[in-house]
C-alpha cells in the first residue's frame, strides 16, 4: 500500500525585518503538523522561506544604503539559521530570487497570457505598500488600510490585469463544494461574504520605470511582476512544477498554513491562478489569528515585536513551542504577554509534566531499587491506565487531525492530571509499609512508568526535546525516526522489565517570576 501523503508549507516571509514572533508561531504550527502527520503514518513535505522582490524590500535595503541582493542575503539569513533552533525540520527553504522558481513564474505567465487572460490597461488606484496590493475604497478603515493603519498612496499607471472576475463564479461554487478548503469555517465565511461583491480583475504587473526589483513579464521587458503573483507561485515551483516528481507526488495534498492576513491572496488570488493555468487547486487553506501585544497585532511596522531568539534562550526552545500552540485557539488571536508564558512553563510544565516525572521516577527508585516493576495487567483491572491512555491517545489525533493544537495538548495534559491523582487514591506509599501490597504497588508503579511513557510519545510534535528526553529517563530506545507512530505507542506494557531507571534531571526547573530577561 502506498503511503498517505501530506504537504505543508508557511507563508515565504517579507525579508523586510527580522523574523519576530508571529512568523516563528506559523512557523512551528506547520512543524509541529508535519511531525503529528508523521506520527499518523503519512509521508510528509515541509516547505517554507522567504519573499524577496517588490517595493517595501528595495525600501528597506535603502534605508541601510545595500543593494537590494545584497539586503535580502542578510535578512534571508536570518530566517534560514532561526528555523534549526526552533527545532523547524523543513525540507526544503525557497527563496524566490532562486533561478529555478523565476523559470516557474514566467511559465505560469507565459502560460495565462497565451490563454488571453492578461490584458493591458490603465489604471487608477490606492496602493498600500505595507501589504504589496490595491485596495478598494471600502476595505480601508478611516481611509486607511486596516492592516498597517496608513492610508494607502494614489497610483496611476499603464498595466497587465489578470482576468480574475470571469473566475468568480467558480470559485464561490469550489469552496462551497469542497468542505474545509479554507479551515477554520469562518475564513470560509469571510472569503465567501467578500466573493458577493464583485471580484475586481487583479493588476499583475509594475512598470520598470517604478520598479526594478522583480521577475521580468516574459512578455513585455518593461514591466516587472507584481509580488503577490511571484510569491504565491512559490509554493508550486519548490516542488518543481511542471514536471519534478515531488510535484507529482505532494502538490495533491498541499495545505498551507498563513494568518488571516494574508487570506486574500491565498484564498482568492491564488486558487484562480491555478485554475486559469490548468493546475490543480490545492487541497486547503490554514488560517490562525494574530498574536497582539496589549491589543494591537504584533508586527514590524508597529514595532511591538517579541524576538523568538531571546525567548527561547531564556525559556528554551520546548517551553516556547508549548506555550505558542496551548496558548492560542486555531483561527482566533491570541495576546502575548511574558506572564502569561511564565506561568505556563511553572504550571503546566514544571508543575504538572515536571513533577509527575520525577515522582514516578522516585518511587520507583526508592521501592524498586529503579528496576522496572513486571505485573500482570488481568491481575489488577482496577489499576490499568491502559484505557484512559487509549482514549487520550483518540483525542489527541482528532484534535491534531483537526489543527486543534490547544485540544491536543490539553487531552495529554487530562491524562496527566488524571495519572497524578492515581497516586494520590493509590498512595503507593502505604502499599510500600505492606509486604502483602507489593504485587498491588509493582501494579501502580508499572501503570505510571507506561503512562509516562504514553506521554513521552505524544508530545514528540509539540516538544520533540523532552520527549527524547522523558523516553531517555524511561530507557526507552528511539526509533530511528525519532518518534513512535500513534498505533505503535498505544501498546500497553511496552516497557523493558527489569532495566533500572535512575533519578533523572528535572525536565522544566521553575522559573522565578523576578528573574524575566530584561527585568
Ligand atoms: O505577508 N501573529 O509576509 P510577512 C501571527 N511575503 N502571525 C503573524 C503575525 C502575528 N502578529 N505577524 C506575522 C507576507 N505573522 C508575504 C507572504 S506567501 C506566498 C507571501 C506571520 O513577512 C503569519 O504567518 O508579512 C502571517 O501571515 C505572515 O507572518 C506574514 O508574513
Ligand atoms: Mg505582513
Amino acid at each position: 500500500m502506498e503511503a498517505k501523503t501530506q504537504f505543508f508549507s508557511t507563508p515565504i516571509y517579507y525579508v523586510n525585518a527580522k523574523p519576530h514572533l508571529g512568523h516563528a508561531y506559523t512557523t512551528i504550527a506547520a512543524d509541529v503538523a508535519t511531525r503529528f502527520k508523521q506520527m499518523d503514518g503519512y509521508d510528509t513535505y515541509f516547505l517554507t522561506g522567504t519573499d524577496e522582490h517588490g517595493d517595501k524590500i528595495v525600501q528597506a535595503a535603502e534605508k541601510q544604503s545595500q543593494s537590494p541582493a545584497q539586503y535580502v542575503e542578510k535578512i534571508s539569513r536570518l530566517f534560514q539559521d532561526l528555523w534549526p533552533r526552533l527545532n523547524i525540520n523543513n525540507n526544503q527553504f525557497i527563496r524566490t530570487t532562486q533561478p529555478g522558481h523565476i523559470r516557474v513564474v514566467e511559465l505560469l505567465l507565459t502560460r495565462i497570457h497565451d490563454r488571453g487572460d492578461i490584458y493591458f490597461s490603465s489604471y487608477d488606484g490606492l496602493y498600500c505598500f505595507g501589504c504589496e496590493r490595491f485596495y478598494q475604497e471600502r476595505e480601508l478603515i478611516d481611509g486607511k488600510c486596516p492592516d498597517h493603519g496608513v492610508a494607502p498612496s494614489p497610483i496611476k499607471e499603464s498595466n497587465y490585469f489578470f482576468k480574475m472576475s470571469q473566475y468568480q463564479d467558480w470559485l464561490i461554487d469550489h469552496i462551497k463544494t469542497h468542505p474545509g478548503f479554507i479551515h477554520p469555517r469562518q475564513y470560509e465565511t469571510e472569503i465567501l461574504s467578500f466573493l458577493k461583491e464583485p471580484l475586481e480583475d487583479l493588476c499583475i504587473s509594475r512598470p520598470k520605470s517604478r520598479l526594478t526589483w522583480g521577475i521580468t513579464l516574459p512578455f513585455d521587458p518593461d514591466y516587472v511582476t507584481y509580488v503577490w503573483f511571484d510569491a504565491l507561485t512559490n509554493y508550486i515551483s519548490a516542488l518543481g512544477y511542471p514536471d519534478g516528481p515531488l510535484f507529482e507526488k505532494f502538490w495533491p495534498s498541499a495545505r498551507h498554513f498563513v494568518a488571516k492576513d494574508i487570506i486574500k491572496p491565498h484564498g482568492i488570488y491564488w486558487p484562480i491562478m491555478l485554475k486559469a493555468a490548468g493546475i490543480d487547486i490545492y487541497n486547503g487553506l490554514n488560517v490562525h489569528g494574530f498574536w497582539n501585544v496589549s491589543g494591537s497585532k504584533m508586527s514590524k511596522s508597529i514595532g511591538n515585536v517579541t524576538d523568538p531568539v531571546q525567548v527561547t534562550d531564556h525559556y528554551g526552545v520546548d517551553a516556547f513551542r508549548y506555550f505558542l500552540m496551548r496558548e492560542m485557539v486555531f483561527g482566533l488571536d491570541a495576546n502575548f504577554t511574558e506572564d502569561v508564558l511564565v506561568s505556563r512553563i511553572n504550571s503546566d510544565l514544571a508543575n504538572d509534566l515536571g513533577n509527575l516525572f520525577s515522582r514516578v521516577l522516585s518511587m520507583n527508585l526508592k521501592y524498586f531499587k529503579g528496576i522496572v516493576p513486571d505485573t500482570d495487567p488481568v491481575e489488577f483491572p482496577d489499576l490499568c491506565l491502559e484505557t484512559e491512555a487509549k482514549e487520550t491517545i483518540g483525542h489527541f489525533r482528532d484534535a491534531m487531525a483537526g489543527y486543534e493544537f490547544h485540544k491536543g495538548l490539553e487531552a495529554v495534559w487530562q491524562f496527566i492530571s488524571c495519572m497524578n491523582k492515581y497516586i494520590d487514591t493509590q498512595e503507593p506509599w502505604r502499599l510500600a509499609k505492606d509486604p502483602e501490597a507489593q504485587p498491588k504497588l509493582s501494579a501502580v508503579i508499572r501503570n505510571l512508568l507506561e503512562g509516562l511513557r504514553t506521554v513521552a510519545c505524544l508530545i514528540y510534535p509539540v516538544m520533540p526535546e523532552t520527549s527524547k528526553k522523558m523516553l531517555e529517563g524511561l530507557t526507552i530506545s528511539v526509533p530511528e525516526a525519532g518518534f513512535y507512530g500513534l498505533e505503535q505507542m498505544a501498546r500497553w506494557m511496552q516497557m523493558p522489565a527489569g532495566t533500572c531507571l535512575e533519578k533523572p534531571d528535572s525536565l522544566f526547573p521553575r522559573v522565578d517570576v523576578g528573574k524575566k530577561p530584561g527585568q
